[in-house]
């Protein structure tokens, strides 16, 4: 049955994940050892976030699972070794292993960074999709820090495992990281039985703040509070909190602005308005954001903001901005 066949690709990827996690600890893992120590990643984080280390060998993992009586095909589904002319090799290489975890707490997925960065080879690799791992369904760091997210209740959303990491050894152990993909509307709904308020925390380069923009809608339509962290010079968070510490990024958070103020803010460095048709196109450019809203307050108070700072009649912008037909995110 289709239940029994998923179970034995649990047992796999425990197996994989427990291999993972001792080959951390031989004298082969040196360098991995030395690469996240050099990322202040020391061995606490590593024990606490379970993460391994995928050696430089062509099968170590295949290998062990195969003495362990799992089948060759069932590996291959799970992504963990593939084949070629040359014959079967790891998914994983000279890799600092994440677990990735179902809500359920299952390890469903790995995500492996090379010790090195490298035009030839991926920065990263993640589990391709399998019959136990769909992407965009789950959140980096929710089964660890669902609680804190509950007692605290807001949640920063971040793009990277190091990122998330790298917040929880700073002390802010509510962040979590949609893994490569932007956000989606499952992961929206997943964290909304936690919590109302998220913090966008995403990296500050053009890919990041298009994510960004995108996440809103997402959370929007879920209903959620949001605010948007900006900071200077620093790449993502996890290079923030290294160059400037903990008080520093405290202070990023209270000041990080409200969604609309974000918008308005990023908005308005590509607009003049100077002329009506700047004007025009910089309120249009707020459409799918009003369509997202569930509040008429929000919408009047969003409304009265843009008509006051661009000394337009309420009336146009109502007409312009908020339409019957709720779009759906
Ligand atoms: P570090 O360089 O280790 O700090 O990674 P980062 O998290 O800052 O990387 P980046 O901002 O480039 O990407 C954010 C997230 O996107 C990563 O954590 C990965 O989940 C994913 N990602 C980044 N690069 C790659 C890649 O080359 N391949 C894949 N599949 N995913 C990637
Ligand atoms: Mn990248
Ligand atoms: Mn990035
Ligand atoms: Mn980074
Ligand atoms: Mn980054």
């Amino acid at each position: 049955s289709k239940v029994n066949e998923n179970k034995e690709y649990y047992e796999i990827m425990e197996e994989a994940h427990n291999y993972y996690k001792e080959e951390m600890f031989k004298n082969t893992a040196r360098d991995a050892l030395e690469y996240l120590s050099k990322r202040k990643i020391n061995p606490k984080l590593i024990k606490e976030n379970e993460i391994g280390y995928a050696p430089n060998e062509w099968t170590g993992l295949y290998d062990y699972l195969i003495k362990k009586g799992f089948e060759k095909k069932k590996i291959f589904d799970l992504g963990l070794a593939k084949e070629n002319e040359k014959g079967i090799y790891d998914a994983f290489r000279n890799r600092i292993i994440f677990p990735i975890y179902s809500v359920s707490g299952k390890i469903i997925a790995f995500g492996g960074r090379s010790l090195e960065d490298s035009k030839d080879i991926p920065k990263y690799i993640n589990s391709q999709e399998t019959p136990i791992f769909s992407k965009g369904k789950n959140l980096y760091g929710f089964i660890q820090k669902g609680s804190n997210i509950k007692k605290k209740n807001y949640s920063i959303l971040m793009e990277g495992y190091m990122d998330v990491l790298s917040s929880h050894s700073y002390g802010f152990d509510v962040a979590l990281a949609p893994l490569g993909t932007a956000l989606t509307e499952e992961q929206a709904h997943l964290l909304k039985k936690y919590t109302n308020n998220v913090i966008l925390s995403f990296d500050m380069d053009e890919a990041g703040q298009k994510a960004t923009e995108r996440s809103i809608l997402i959370l929007k339509s879920a209903g959620f509070n949001i605010r948007v962290l900006l900071y200077k010079d620093a790449k993502d968070p996890d290079d923030y909190l290294k160059k400037y510490g903990k008080e520093a990024f405290l202070k990023v958070v209270k000041d990080s602005l409200e969604a609309f103020d974000y918008l308005y803010l990023r908005y308005s460095s590509e607009y003049s308005l100077e002329d009506h048709m700047s004007k025009q196109n910089f309120i249009n450019r707020f459409k799918d954001f009003f369509q997202c809203l569930e509040s008429d307050l929000e919408r009047s108070l969003y409304i009265d903001k843009l008509g006051k700072s661009l000394n337009i009649e309420l009336d146009v912008l109502k007409s312009i901005l908020i339409t019957n037909n709720k779009k759906r995110i």
